[in-house]
């Protein structure tokens, strides 16, 4: 894993926009997206090279990590609504409409509606950006069994409800007990992945991914697994690794291919 500590989220978001607008340029590229705060100054980011004409996301297809279960259609923090918010348009990436791709959480069957979206992710996207819960959750895959899992109906964590009351009024009862999310096993597949983490709020989960064992514990450590991830993280959330000094002398010698390490 390469991991790369800055000063505040806006460094984080343009060096993580840097990661995206490298990989996009693949024909039929494939980006999965997240959503959460964490991510927000990333897609700034990208916003502001399409405005520059440094970046486009016409020719791709965008597909989302998870949608929560009955939240409706004309709620501004249905994911879609949010991704639609972020990308799609002229005046935001380029993406189309019809290029974004989520799980359809009003779906009279959730179940097949998450079946659905596994399939259409069954090759893998070419780079998946993530955001970690501060239970060290990635998509919706709360602490729990397997890390080894398809695109699927989950329950959310009382810690992760709390955690998003603020997007419902900071009211819990309003957050949504059921969500779909891609699996492990899903985003692992991605073909490279980069997380984007800030705030003192995710220390825990960001030490638990980084150095800590690999467990169910924290969905994220599944991350150590995978051969092509940056972690891209302020100083706030890097403050309970124990190697920080490395990582950064890593960063300095400038190798050509730092995740291997
Ligand atoms: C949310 C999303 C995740 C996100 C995480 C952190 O519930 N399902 O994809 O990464 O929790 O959210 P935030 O970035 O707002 O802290």
């Amino acid at each position: 894993m390469r991991i790369v500590i800055l000063e505040n989220p806006e460094q984080v978001g343009r060096a993580a926009a840097d990661v995206v607008i490298k990989a996009a340029t693949r024909p039929g590229f494939r980006l999965g997206v997240a959503t959460g705060s964490s991510p927000e100054p990333l897609y700034a980011e990208l916003r502001a090279a399409h405005q520059r004409g440094d970046f486009t996301l016409q020719g791709a297809t965008a597909w989302a990590l998870d949608e929560y279960v009955g939240v409706p259609e004309d709620h501004p923090e249905r994911y879609r609504n949010v991704l639609r918010r972020e990308l799609v348009g002229p005046d935001a990436t380029g993406l189309r409409e019809e290029s974004l791709f989520t799980p359809d959480g009003l779906a009279d069957d959730p179940a097949l509606a998450a079946h659905e979206h596994e399939q259409g992710l069954s090759q893998g996207v070419h780079l998946q950006i993530l955001g970690i819960g501060s239970d060290g959750h990635i998509g919706f895959n709360e602490p729990s069994g397997s890390l080894f899992t398809p695109t699927r109906v989950n329950v959310l964590l009382e810690q992760t409800r709390q955690d998003n009351a603020r997007f419902f009024n900071d009211d819990i009862s309003q957050v949504p007990a059921l969500c779909i999310t891609q699996g492990t096993e899903t985003i692992m597949r991605a073909e490279q992945i980069v997380l984007v983490a800030t705030g003192s709020s995710k220390a825990k989960a960001v030490a638990g991914m980084i150095e800590g064992p690999v467990s169910v514990v924290c969905p994220a450590s599944v991350l150590q697994q995978h051969r092509n991830v940056t972690a891209v993280v302020d100083e706030a959330a890097a403050a309970e690794l124990q190697l920080t000094d490395y990582y950064r002398q890593v960063e300095a010698a400038g190798l050509e291919d730092p995740i291997w390490l």
